[in-house]
């Protein structure tokens, strides 16, 4: 498959972006400070905190599981049995309760994971969500792949 270049000169704080590698969806997501700081708090409740069983690039093996701690891509697809995570940043989310920090939801079988993906215990899916291979070819362009 091909690589895809991925323009971040619009993303705005806190907005996802879609885009489509190698026929999976892939998260471009620009964390807000508020939203990275709910990394740190949640490490206790992860299944794999530090990512050691989960599959990503060497160069995303850090607190944030990203190149830049704010931009955070991943393959959004859930490592159970490959539904589609919901986005919900909301903290206290109506339908996940108060205790939710933010991050995603999937519809399926109620998994969940952090805004870094990493898999919250006690949820079916086994291991974190992908990181895909990826660099800045620019600041304002990241291409996957
Ligand atoms: Fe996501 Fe089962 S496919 S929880």
């Amino acid at each position: 498959g091909a690589p895809v270049d991925v323009d971040i000169s619009k993303l705005e704080d806190g907005q996802l972006l879609t885009v489509n590698w190698r026929g999976k969806p892939v998260w471009v997501l620009k964390r807000t400070p508020e939203m990275l700081a709910t990394l740190d708090k949640v490490e206790s409740e992860l299944r794999d905190p530090d990512s050691n069983e989960s599959i990503q690039p060497p160069y995303c093996k850090n607190n944030y599981r990203a190149i830049k701690p704010e931009m955070f891509v991943a393959v959004g697809v859930c490592t159970h049995l490959g539904c589609a995570p919901l986005f919900k940043p909301d903290p206290g989310d109506a339908d996940l309760g108060s205790d939710w920090p933010g991050g995603f939801f999937c519809p399926c079988h109620g998994s969940r994971f952090d805004l870094a993906g990493r898999v919250f215990k006690a949820v079916p899916a086994p291991t974190n969500l992908e990181i895909p291979p990826h660099h800045y070819r620019s600041a304002t362009l990241i291409r996957v792949g």
